[in-house]
């Protein structure tokens, strides 16, 4: 595992995004996994600073994205599909046809449906080749995706009820009204998200430095999802100073090539 701890957040999102414009460069018709939140906001405005100044070619990139909510219209405002075309997609040349975000618009009565379109989401991965790399953030909590604390370190693509604690945390997202908040979610799986051939974690700010630090330097363990990162044969953390800490090792600077 490669840790690499930059002076603030403008610093982790310009490396993230040269790492994996590295690899678009390398191989364009590669595939990459993407997640919301507010961490990687930076990389995406990066990638497409790339893109218009330095002609970055997405047209033959593949993108699957970590997890959705159910229930929300892909217009709704707080819909992943509505993140991530406001803030990547509709500013690139990707080609939608290679674009996947779990559907939020399955029917949670059937369940053996749901299971099924889990699979298929999975499918397609390995139909792309399987991910050259997977971009995750992490919660206060450890989870990646939505796989919470517990989660199991092998899980596939699956429905998750969100936790009472998170359907709280996101309800500012929702008029501060908890009822507005999903129930569900289709998220990957923590053994999803380890077939990558990179993990690239990304935190910043000190609200992450308890969740890095345990990720990082603590035991492997259910009950810190990201934790599992430490048995990736190619994860790279990149974290701001202040995520970092909390860290007793000294770690490098810079990153260096990836082979
Ligand atoms: C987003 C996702 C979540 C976030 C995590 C951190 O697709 O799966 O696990 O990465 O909650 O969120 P932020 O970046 O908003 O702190």
């Amino acid at each position: 595992m490669l840790i690499v701890v930059k002076k603030n957040y403008d610093e982790m999102t310009k490396e993230a995004a040269r790492v994996i414009s590295e690899i678009v460069r390398e191989k364009p018709s590669c595939t990459l996994g993407l997640a919301t939140g507010s961490t990687p906001l930076g990389v995406y405005k990066e990638l497409i600073r790339m893109y218009k100044e330095e002609g970055l070619d997405f047209s033959k990139v593949t993108t699957f994205n970590l997890d959705e909510y159910i229930g929300l219209a892909p217009s709704h405002q707080q819909s992943y599909h509505y993140f991530m075309h406001d803030n990547l997609f509709k500013h690139i040349n990707l080609d939608e046809r290679f674009i996947h975000i779990p559907s939020s618009m399955v029917d949670v009565s059937d369940i053996n449906r749901i299971h099924k379109y889990c699979d298929w989401y999975e499918e397609q991965t390995r139909k792309a080749g399987g991910m050259d790399l997977q971009l995750l953030g992490i919660g206060v909590n450890g989870h990646i995706g939505f796989n919470e604390p517990g989660s199991s370190l092998g899980a596939r693509t699956r429905i998750k009820t969100l936790t009472q604690k998170t359907r709280e945390d996101n309800a500012r997202f929702f008029n501060n009204d908890i009822d507005q908040v999903p129930k569900y979610a289709i998220t990957m799986g923590v053994g999803t998200i380890l077939e990558s051939r990179i993990v690239l974690l990304l935190a910043s700010g000190k609200q992450k430095a308890e969740a890095i630090k345990m990720t990082a330097e603590g035991p492997i363990t259910a009950m810190v999802p990201a934790s599992i990162v430490q048995m990736h044969r190619k994860a790279i953390l990149i974290v701001d100073e202040e995520a970092g800490s909390l860290l007793d090792m000294q770690y490098e600077q810079f990153v260096t090539d990836l082979e």
